[in-house]
Order: structure tokens, then sequence, then C-alpha cells
């Protein structure tokens, strides 16, 4: 039965959808199959990260307002990475019982399924993350992104999700900006945000590439080597928290 994951951020544009194709490839390529649902109605983006666009013809909308087959809407990143997309309009029926019902009917297809979050805190997130094990909060090493990581927990928390499963992923670390003061250290962030540390992801412009063009980051990259030991930490594996 897969482990489900909804990963969510309170500010925008903080690397979420980066996060959801990075850690799939890094789970898949440790031989797990992965769902990945993106949840960013309107905003949709895995789709164009995984070049899967042109293959769009249904969405999980079309499958809760029984439009299509179970099926129908999946698109194959390849054999162990699979992407359901996220409609265009939020569909009449949306609610934690219809969405749990989808979720879990695909629950023993895959190893992992991660739904990608819009920004925010809302009723559509809060959704998400009661249907999932784990909340994963994605925050940027500054302080409106980290204090905003810090409030989402607490409206989470407030919803009843357990603070056990509530995950921090610092993403867009870069050592260098921090050693000159422009953004906050680690500890800093643990100490906003008040959230489990799951791993720190450096900066690396070619994140958004690999899984367009297919080009594989090597292990020795420093990203990879985080999602790496993310995916690791994710399988049970006791991995320091360093860099
Ligand atoms: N570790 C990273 N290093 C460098 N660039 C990154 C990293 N992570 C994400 N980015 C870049 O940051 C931008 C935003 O990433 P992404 O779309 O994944 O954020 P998001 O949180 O999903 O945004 P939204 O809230 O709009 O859904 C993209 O240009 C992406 O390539
Ligand atoms: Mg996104």
């Amino acid at each position: 039965m897969a482990k489900i994951f909804t990963v969510l951020s309170g500010k925008g544009g903080v690397g979420k959808s980066t996060f959801c194709v990075n850690i799939a490839l890094s789970l898949a390529e440790k031989g797990n199959k992965v769902l990945l649902i993106d949840g960013d109605i309107a905003l949709r983006s895995l789709d164009l990260l995984l070049n899967l666009e042109e293959n769009l013809v249904y969405d999980w909308s079309d499958i809760i307002c029984n439009r299509c087959g179970k099926y129908a809407p999946i698109l194959c990143y390849n054999d162990k990475i699979h992407l359901l997309p996220a409609p265009l309009e939020v569909p009449n029926i949306l609610d934690v019982s219809s969405f749990k019902e989808l979720v879990v009917s695909f629950a023993s297809d895959y190893d992992f399924i991660f739904i990608d979050s819009p920004a925010g805190i809302g009723e559509l997130q809060q959704v998400y993350a009661l249907v999932s094990d784990q909340c994963i909060i994605v925050a940027t090493p500054d302080n409106v992104s980290a204090r905003s990581a810090y409030v989402s927990g607490n409206i989470l928390v407030k919803s009843g999700i357990k603070e056990e499963n509530l995950r921090l992923i610092i993403n867009r670390f870069n050592e260098k900006a921090i050693k000159k003061g422009n953004f906050l250290n680690i500890d800093e962030i643990i100490d906003i945000t008040y959230i489990r540390l799951l791993g720190i992801i450096p900066e690396e412009p070619n994140l958004m590439y690999s899984s367009v063009s297919r080009k594989r980051l090597s292990s020795r990259n420093d990203a990879k080597f985080a999602f790496n030991n993310v995916a690791g930490r994710i399988l049970g594996k006791e991995i320091p928290l360093n860099l």
C-alpha cells in the first residue's frame, strides 16, 4: 500500500512542484513506483515539468465526476513514475471523502503517492493533508518563507493533522549567501518553523530541466545527492541530516 504525502507551503514559488518531481525520480531510481497527483487546480505544472502536456486528455476531476475510468487520466513518465494531472476548475464534488476515495483507489498500485499542492493553507490544502500520511512543508531560507511555514504547520495541526506527521524541506539552500548574511541558517529556520526537518536541498539551476530533458543529474551533484538522501529517509534509512 502506498504511503501518501502532500507537499505544501505557505509562500508560493518555493519549490513544491520541483520537489515532487525530483523526489519521484530518486525514489523510482531506488526501485519504487510513484504516483504524482497534481493538486494545483488551474495552475497545474507537473505535466510540463515531466514533458507530458501533449498527452493530457483527462484529469482527476473526470474520475471523481464519473466522466472516465480510473486509469484514463494517468500519464506515464516511465514505468515507475506516473502522473495524475490536475483539473483546470475545482470539481463540484470535492470533499475529504471523495478525494480520499480517489487517492486510496490508487494506493495498491504504487509504493508512494505525492500530492503537489498549491501555495497557502486553505480548504483545498486541508483536504489534501487530511487524506495523507505525512505533510511535507517546503520553505526557502528566508524570514517570509520560514514564518509562512510555521503558520501553515499551525493551521494544519488545528485542522486535525498530527504534529508528528509534519516534515520540513529547506529548499534552495545556498551556503555562500548564508555566510554573507543574506539568508537564514538551518538552525534559525528550524527555530522559526518548529517543524521536524526531512532534508535540505541546495540551490541547483538544472533541477527543473533534468526532468524535462530526461538528462539525469549525476549522483555527485549536490542537489541530486540531497534528493537521494531524502528518498533514503522516506524509505526509513537513518541518514544524517547534513547536506
Ligand atoms: N533547489 C532549487 N534550486 C534552484 N531553483 C529551484 C530549486 N527549487 C525550485 N527552483 C526553481 O524555483 C521556481 C519555483 O519552483 P516550483 O514551481 O517548483 O515552486 P512551487 O512551490 O511549486 O510554486 P507554486 O507555489 O507556484 O506552485 C522554478 O523556477 C524552479 O526551477
Ligand atoms: Mg507548484
